[in-house]
Order: C-alpha cells, then structure tokens, then sequence
C-alpha cells in the first residue's frame, strides 16, 4: 500500500504539471511548433483547461487593435527620373558611415631627419607624411616611397603644394585631426594621442603655441581639426598670392587668412623649446637627462630644435621610457583598484588576480580530471597506460612548481623543520586559466612529519593567434602518392584501388571537374605485379567517370638507399612539378572523399602541410574473437550442453584465433568509428599533404638526418622543429588505416622506434578486447556461479 502511494505521488504531481506547461505553451502559441506526436497530447488536455479558464477573473484591460495605415508610395511613371534618383553610394563603408584616422602627421621635410622622425614617430600614430622638396630629395628620403609627396616650388610657397596634395588625396575627409611640423621638431606620439583622443574633432580649432599676433607658430606644431581643414582647403585660393621670408612663415599666415580662427593655447599642448642662443655643441641628445629633471619636459607633445638624427633617436627613446613607466604605473594602480574592489566583494574574489575563477563541473559527468603524480612517478588520463615514470618534461615541471612552492610557504609558514619531500600532487590544465597544480609537502616537524598543502598556478602569459591564414581555394588538383615498396604491399593496394571506384561511383553530386591524380610508385616489385597494378589504374581510369582521374605507375630505381616514401615524392615531384599538392598516401589507407577536400584546404603552399591523424583499425581478428571463440562447430553439440571450450588455455584459443577463417582479408569492408573498431593514431604520420615545392624546401632537413646515417620512420621529422612552415595535426575521421603488422626494426632513432611500437601495441585491440580473449572462460564461470545460487 505504502509503495502503492509513492508510486502513485510521482504521477499526480507530473499530471498536474502537464497541465501547467499545456496553460503556458498554449497560450504562448508553441502547441503548433511542437512534434506532432506531442501536440496531440496538448490538445487533448486543452479541451478541458479550456473549460476551466471560463471561471478565472480576465484581469485585462480592454485593447483595440490599430492598423497604421502604411505611407502611400507614390508611383513615378517617368523612368528618367528614377534613374536619376538611383541612391549613390559611397565605395567603402567607412566613408559612409563618417569612420575616420583619427590623425595625420604631416612634415615638411628639409632634410634626413624626416626619415628618422618617420622611423621613430611613424609607428606610433596613424599615418604619417612628408612633403619634401624635388631638389632635397636624397636616397634616404626616396626610400620612404608611398609616404613622401614631392613637389617643385615653381615660385611658390610649400602650403600651396601641400594643401593641394591634400585635396587631391581627398586627405581631408580621411582624418580627425592634422598635424602640421616642420622636420625639425620632434613629436611625442604618446602625449600626442592622448591630446587628440580628448579633443573633440567636430569643434573647429586650431591648437598650438600663439605668437604675438595670435598665429600659431609652425615650428611648434599646429593641430587642427577637420572642419578647420575643409575650410582650409576649400578657401586655400586665398593663400596662392602670400608672400613671406620663409614657407613656414607663410603657412602660419595662410592658416589665419583662409580659415580667419585664432591659435588656441590649450594647458595639455606643450613645446619644449632649446634656447636658441644656447652654448654650441650642446646638442639636445646631450641635455635629455638634464632636460628630465625640468617640469613639463616628460609630458611635452613637441620638442625642437633638432640637429641630427641623434637627437631624434635620444629624444624617442626617453618618451617610450617614460610611456612604459607611465604604463607601469597604471598597471600598479588597476591591481591596487582590483584588490579594493574585492575586498568589499569577497565571493568574487579570485586567484591569481583578474584570472576567471576555476569553473565549477555543471554535472558529474564532466568533473575535470587532475593527473595525479609523486616524486617517481604521474598518473595521466590515458586510455591504454595510466602510470607512467616520471621523466622529461614532466620532472622538469614538477621540480619547478615543488621549488615554487617551497620557496613560498618557507619563509613565512614554515620557519623550522627542514622538507622531507615532495608527499604527491595533482595538476590540471585549464584553458582560461593554465596549469593548476596542488602540492603535498612533507616537513619534518618535532617528532612527526608533518604536511603542508601549497595551490599554485602557471597562468598562460601569452596567447599567440596565428596569423593570418592566406587564401585557399577548393578547386586545386590532387595528386595521390601511394609508394609501394615490397612485396606484401600489392594486395592492400589492389584493395586500395577497388575502394577508390566505389568511392568514384557513390558519388551522386555529378561530375567533380577538379583533377585527382592517383599514382604508384613501385620498387623492389615482380614485374608481375607491376602489370597487375598497372591493369588495375587503367581500369579504374576507364570506370571512375565522376573524378576526372589520371593515373600512372612510376617504376622507382631499384637499390636506392632512399626510403621508399621519400624516392615516391621525388619521382613525382620530377613528372608533375612543384605546384600541385601532393598527397603521401600508406598503401593502407582507406579514404572517403569528404579526405580530398580537406586536403585541398589544409594544404597551403609556403604555409602549412597536412598531416592528419587517420582512424587506425584493430586486428579484426581480435575485435570479432568474441565471437569466433564462442562459435561452437556447427551441429556437433546439442544447445544446453556447457561450453566445449571452457577450459582449454590461452595458447590453445590463440591458435584456435589464427585458424579461425575471419574477414580479415575483407578489405572492402567499410570501417565505422567507433572505439571498438579502432582508434585515432596520435603516432602515425604516414599521411602528409603539401605542396611540391613546400617538399621540395624541407626535403634537406630529412636528407640531412639520412646522410648521417639514421634510419627514420617516415617524412615527419622533415617538418618537425622549424618555423617556416606551419604543421596542421588534426583527427581526421574520413582516412583510416586498415589494419595490419607494423614492423619496427630496431635500426630506427629511439623516438621513432618508440612511436612505432606504441603504434604497433595499440593497434592490436581494445583493453577490454585483449582481455576477452585471455580470461575468456571467466563469463562462462560467473554464470555458472549464478546458476548455483
Ligand atoms: C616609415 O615608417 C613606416 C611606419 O613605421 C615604416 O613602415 C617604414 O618602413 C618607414 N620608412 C623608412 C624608410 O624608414
Ligand atoms: C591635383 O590634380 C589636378 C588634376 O587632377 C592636377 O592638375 C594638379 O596638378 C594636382 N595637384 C597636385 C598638387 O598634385
Ligand atoms: C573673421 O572672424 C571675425 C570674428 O571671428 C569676423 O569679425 C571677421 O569678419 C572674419 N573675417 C573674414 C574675412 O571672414
Ligand atoms: C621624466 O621621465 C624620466 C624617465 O621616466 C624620469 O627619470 C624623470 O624623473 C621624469 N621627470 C620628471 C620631472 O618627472
Ligand atoms: C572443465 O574442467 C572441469 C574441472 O577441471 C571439469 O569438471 C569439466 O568437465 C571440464 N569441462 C570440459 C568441457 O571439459
């Protein structure tokens, strides 16, 4: 009865929320969206809530709906006019939508301290230009290029050049602010920027250092905003006919005439002025330190007059001291802030400072998981091994966060008793935040040892993005390499190339016009066999119609020390040149075509080679073992008698396995992904795609290694530890590698032979598979067991 009530409880309670859910989502209009199985059951209860709202009190006002009458268009018969009222746009959306530089410096360059003003300012503000004479111009100041308008007098002033240039550059609608200064002053970018950034650049004004008559004057530089500009540019005829004894005379004048606004003295424009009759040879480079120690000098936007390049590297080298130390302070002062503000909200206070805090797990299925490790030894997260000795990088890490962490607890939490050891630890890695790690370290205290437990962080610094990836296109030709190199090589092929057409003829998207190019290279092979293959390319040529597909045997020198792979590449290289992409392909592999695509966008030329990580297949022996070891010899033994195989040992099941006639030779049977079937090879780098010329590149680094004498595995040590050329490393699940017997001779560099017999393990079975097979009686016991009880 109890039972009965809770049972019952569950029920009542997921009725009556059913009908709470069926009131809000039938109101809210959702019946209609949801599958139509489900609306069914809505309805049904909305039959009788429709009822039951009849006795609610509507509390809503009373609403009228209004229908806005829509604008009347009206309807122009006179085609004429519509195209003359077609809307223009601008070209680029910056320009319509008023997005402008926020600043432009322009000098008027007399000499070579333009081009040290631009190798120093230039890369602090936004754009930079030099107007200079024809007749000055040296090679320095040719290199600028782009940057520098010359312009020949013709008896006139520099201003009018200058404003003309800046109107046929249409210069005026592109910046905020200009910045006019002759050569011989310096500017500081930094003070500079921050002057610009609170000024608004709607305001008409002209900031600088006034004279007498209220003109700025030039050799301090002058600031003006934009609608200053335009207007400058549109009443510059005004300025044609001034007459000065210099152009930068003239240019303070013109400015006053065409635009008719004063120099505004603003407190936050500075120049820094050497006295003009100050001792020969005290050049500005050797006063800096003097000049530090003055007020108002750190925070000047112009300092003149300068003499020599010296000056203006001198000069640029103190503002970025006093930049950086002026960061610097920032930064002392944003942490200070953090910690006030934390201190008033203690839950949000995190570690390390500003660092997101560790995440909770939302379930328990996704707890993280912390690699466990002691001073011998760490336990990783690994499928296959889970202890492992603890060397490398590893020991090197751990050596360095127990140092950190002695170094911290020592001097303020333990002053005496001297560290015993490391007791154990655990790390994590957390992509917003680093490595964790918490310590257990042992002290020796007074009689006991005691423990102490230090958390640390390795907080990621930097943060790189990869740069710009060029442009790829899906259309390029593919050409296939598949090096076989013994014997035992031709039947896997053979299978490889009957996959290809069922590939070729599955395909239901029409005809694929980029070219996919299938080639073998044979070595070391019967002629017989060369034939064979040969028959089996034309044949497919013949048949795939939906690739266009060329194919061709190329017959390698025998004899060569070469390894097989890398004489395929080279011959082929040799016959298609340097500028398809090549696809190094194991006479294993099993592709689908979605592969050849990938191929065709991970593979960039002088930027990035392919080598995927392919699904590799357990020994389908081991993988149906179950099942052929249960197998009992057809009609032979009546059903509920037990097991005939009960007891025979594990050597016996084990021939039993290889006399078992399984599929293994089923090399068409497709390969699905799962865990049972196989896993992704994390060692294997058979299968490299580059471009010929990227090989052609890289190929020395190998050759290198081979010279000396070393015997490597395949190509990927080729692309290994350079910089040039980026390696994509990806699981690719539509390239699998059937199985079958790795060798590793032990002639290979230690790595290799490592990798290789890692790969040659793991590609035997699953764990629970392997163990199948070798306590394979120990199901049939636990249901003898059970049937006792
Ligand atoms: C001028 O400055 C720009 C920006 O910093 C720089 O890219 C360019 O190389 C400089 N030109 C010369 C000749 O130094
Ligand atoms: C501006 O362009 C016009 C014609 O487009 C040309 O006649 C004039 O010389 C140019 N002025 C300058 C300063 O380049
Ligand atoms: C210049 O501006 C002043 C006042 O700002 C005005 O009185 C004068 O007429 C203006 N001159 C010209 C030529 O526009
Ligand atoms: C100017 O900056 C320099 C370098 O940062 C510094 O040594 C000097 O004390 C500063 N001068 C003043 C007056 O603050
Ligand atoms: C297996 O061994 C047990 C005891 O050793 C024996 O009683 C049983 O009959 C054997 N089963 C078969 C099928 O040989």
């Amino acid at each position: 009865m109890f039972y009965g009530t809770r049972s019952v409880a569950p029920l009542g309670v997921g009725f009556i929320a059913g009908l709470v859910a069926s009131i809000l989502f039938s109101s809210a209009g959702l019946v209609p969206l949801l599958p139509s199985g489900v609306q069914g059951y809505y309805q049904a209860c909305h039959s009788i809530i429709k009822r039951s709202v009849n006795q609610f009190v509507d509390n809503s006002e009373s609403w009228k709906v209004n229908v806005l009458k829509s604008p009347t268009i009206r309807v122009n018969s006179n085609d004429n006019d519509d195209a003359k009222r077609q809307f223009v746009r601008s070209r680029f959306a910056a320009t319509e939508l008023g997005i402008r530089e926020k600043l432009i410096v322009i000098v008027l360059g007399q000499s070579s301290l333009s081009v040290a003003l631009n190798a120093s300012i230039g890369q602090h503000v936004p754009r930079l230009h030099l107007f200079a004479e024809q007749s000055r111009i040296d090679v320095d100041m040719s290199a600028l290029a782009e940057n520098l308008s010359p312009y020949r007098p013709d008896g006139q002033h520099a201003h009018v050049h200058i404003l003309n240039t800046i109107f046929n550059k249409s210069m005026h609608e592109n910046y905020d602010f200009f910045l006019f200064v002759p050569d011989s002053t310096y500017v500081n970018p930094f003070r500079l920027m921050d002057f610009v950034n609170s000024k608004s650049f709607h305001i008409p004004s002209v900031y600088g250092i006034p004279d007498e008559r209220d003109q700025c004057v030039f050799s301090a530089g002058i600031l003006v905003s934009n609608p200053i500009v335009r207007s400058l540019i549109q009443q510059r005829h005004v300025c044609t006919s001034i007459v000065a004894n210099s152009d930068e005379k003239a240019f303070e004048m013109c400015l006053h005439r065409a635009a008719n606004v004063s120099c505004v003295k603003d407190d936050g424009f500075r120049w820094w002025r050497t006295d003009d009759n100050a001792e020969a040879g005290a050049a500005i480079h050797d006063r800096i330190g003097l000049f530090s120690t003055a007020h108002g000098f750190n925070d000047s936007i112009t300092v003149s007059k300068l003499l020599s390049d010296v000056d203006v590297v001198s000069l640029h080298d103190h503002f970025i001291d006093v930049e950086r130390a002026r960061i610097e302070r920032e930064i002392e002062q944003v942490s200070k802030d953090l910690d006030a503000v934390s201190s008033t909200i203690p839950k949000r206070k995190t570690w390390p400072k500003a660092m997101p805090p560790s995440m909770k797990p939302p379930n328990r299925y996704q707890v993280p998981f912390w690699e466990y490790f002691t001073e011998t030894d760490i336990f990783k997260i690994e499928p296959h091994q889970n202890v492992h000795p603890l060397v490398g990088n590893d020991a090197i890490d751990i050596r360095e966060v127990v140092t950190a962490a002695r170094k911290l607890i020592e001097p303020s939490v333990r002053q005496s008793g001297d560290f015993v050891r490391l007791r154990n630890g655990y790390r994590l890695f957390n992509a917003m935040r680093g490595m964790e790690y918490v310590v257990d370290l042992e002290y020796q205290g007074n009689d006991v040892v005691e423990t102490e437990r230090v958390v640390l962080c390795r907080p990621i610094h930097v943060t790189q993005l990869v740069p710009t990836v060029p442009y790829v296109k899906e259309d390029t030709d593919v050409t296939l390499v598949i090096p076989v190199g013994s014997a035992e090589h031709v039947i896997p092929v053979r299978a490889l190339l009957v996959r290809h057409l069922r590939m070729c003829k599955l395909s239901i998207s029409g005809v694929d016009n980029r070219r996919t190019r299938l080639v073998i290279a044979v070595r070391g092979i019967s002629a017989l066999n060369v034939r064979q293959l040969s028959n089996d390319l034309i044949e497919l040529k013949k048949r795939c119609k939906s690739m266009q597909m060329e194919t061709a045997v190329l017959v390698l020198k025998p004899n060569s020390a070469l390894m097989v792979e890398m004489a395929a590449m080279d011959e082929a290289i040799d016959h298609y040149g340097q500028q398809t992409v090549y696809a190094l392909l194991s006479p294993y592999a099993d592709y689908q075509r979605e592969f050849l695509d990938r191929i065709r966008l991970n593979s960039i030329r002088h930027f990035q080679v392919f080598v995927p990580i392919p699904f590799a297949e357990y020994s389908p022996k081991i993988v149906t073992a179950d099942h052929a070891l249960s197998a009992k010899p057809p009609g032979s033994v009546p059903k509920n008698e037990p097991n005939t195989h009960a007891n025979e040992s594990l050597r016996d099941r084990i021939t039993r396995l290889n006399d078992e006639s399984t599929q293994v030779l089923d090399h068409s049977r497709p390969i699905v992904v799962h865990k049972n079937n196989g896993f992704f090879d994390t060692n294997e780098f058979s299968t490299v795609a580059m471009y010929g010329a990227d090989y052609v590149n890289m190929r020395p680094r190998l050759m290198q290694r081979i010279v000396d004498g070393e015997l490597v595995l395949d190509l990927s040590l080729m692309f290994l530890g350079q910089s040039d050329i980026h390696v994509l490393r990806a699981i690719e699940p539509s390239l699998k590698l059937r199985y079958h017997l790795r060798s590793c001779p032990n002639t290979l560099t230690n790595a290799d032979f490592t990798r290789c017999s890692l790969s040659q393990k793991q590609a035997v079975g699953s764990k629970a598979q392997l163990a199948d097979v070798v306590f394979n009686d120990l199901e049939d016991l636990s249901v003898l067991s059970s049937v006792g009880k």
